[in-house]
């Protein structure tokens, strides 16, 4: 048997509870994970709160990240073996002692990086980089903007986005956030409480993309913010998905409006991802030259608590748990 944290209703953080779960066991093409740490993101607040339910065949454990020691494999593995250390994107479970995963969708822990550190890796970077740069082509020169600048999402967008050469323009509800995404590489932040986004950007020539996960009102004022043949890539609606649009802009500015969600996509679009990071993006972290920003950090008993804190909004980067 094995510590698990599981949601015993939808509700606030306090529906959670820590219980005992059996040790699973790898189907082929799976390892099994003995977990170090554990990331915390926002959509496992959504999922607690039952907003957000997980595929059928996952785990309805929350955690969808994590480090720790390979300490099985299943039939088929070959690029990992017991004794392993890795970070991986878990279908869900990652809030327990041990959780399955393909392997394909591990990475390994980069050079000189914690596993701490290393557990807040695969959520944000797969979701920003299958996003910012394979789905809305992101290049080196083009204006970037990201909303939520201070979250793990925003916090691993400026970086990886000012690192690969974009100029980069982020969005935070405080003048601490601000200074926070301009150390990470932004060339201007916006307090989106004084300061209009649309105005700034309107002023800088337009966006070229604009990485967004507050829809409602926002909606609209992205399409303004977007200069000719930019591109607007939706990954979340923390302000609701449905607003009445003029889609005349869209062809008349020749406009992309996307978007994605990581967790439903199927094994093979994961290793996909997982193997572009490891050509692209690894290297980057090997060197230093991106890493996650951490802001707290819980054990698995206080999984309440990591989940008020990223509810308090009053976090920087990334929460983690350390589970092992
Ligand atoms: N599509 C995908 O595959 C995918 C994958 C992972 C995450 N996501 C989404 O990406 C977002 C960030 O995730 P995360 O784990 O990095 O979460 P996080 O650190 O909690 O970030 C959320 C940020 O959004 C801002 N925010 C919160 N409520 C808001 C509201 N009502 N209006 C405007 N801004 C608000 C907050 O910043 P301020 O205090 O500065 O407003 C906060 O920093 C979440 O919405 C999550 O669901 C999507």
């Amino acid at each position: 048997m094995m510590r698990a944290v599981e949601i015993t209703k939808p509700g606030p953080a306090e529906v959670l509870a820590l219980t005992e779960r059996p040790i699973p066991q790898p189907a082929p093409g799976e390892v099994l994970l003995k977990i170090a740490y554990a990331g915390v993101n926002r959509p496992d607040v959504l999922q607690r709160a039952g907003l957000y339910a997980p595929p059928p065949t996952a785990s309805d454990l929350p955690g969808l990240e994590a480090s720790g020691t390979v300490v099985a494999v299943g039939a088929g593995v070959t690029d990992w073996a017991e004794g392993d250390e890795v970070c991986a994107l878990l279908p869900g479970g990652g809030y327990a002692d041990y959780a399955l995963t393909a392997a394909a969708h591990c990475l390994p822990v980069p050079r000189g990086m914690g596993l701490r550190e290393a557990a807040c890796l695969p959520e944000t970077f797969f979701t920003v980089w299958s996003n910012v740069f394979q789905r809305g082509g992101l290049k080196a020169g083009e204006r970037f903007l990201v909303h939520g600048g201070s979250s793990g999402i925003g916090t691993t967008a400026i970086q990886l986005a000012s690192v690969l050469g974009a100029r980069v323009f982020a969005t935070a509800g405080s003048d601490e956030k601000c200074a926070a995404c301009v150390a990470l590489g932004a060339e201007k932040a916006i307090n989106y409480r004084s300061e209009d986004f649309v105005d700034v950007m309107r002023a800088e020539g337009g966006a070229n993309l604009i990485l967004d996960m507050v829809g409602g009102d926002y909606i609209k004022r992205n399409v303004k913010s977007l200069a000719d043949d930019g591109r607007l890539v939706q990954i979340a609606f923390l302000q609701g998905p449905q607003v009445e649009l003029n889609f005349a802009q869209v062809m008349m500015r020749r406009l992309t409006i996307t978007g994605s969600t990581l967790r439903p996509q199927s094994d093979l679009a994961k290793a996909r991802i997982a193997q572009s990071l490891a050509e692209n993006v690894w290297p980057l972290l090997d060197a230093g030259r991106v890493a996650p920003v951490m802001d707290s950090e819980f054990t698995l008993e206080e999984a309440i608590q990591a989940h008020q804190r990223m509810e308090s909004s009053g976090h920087i980067g990334k929460i983690v748990m350390k589970v092992g």
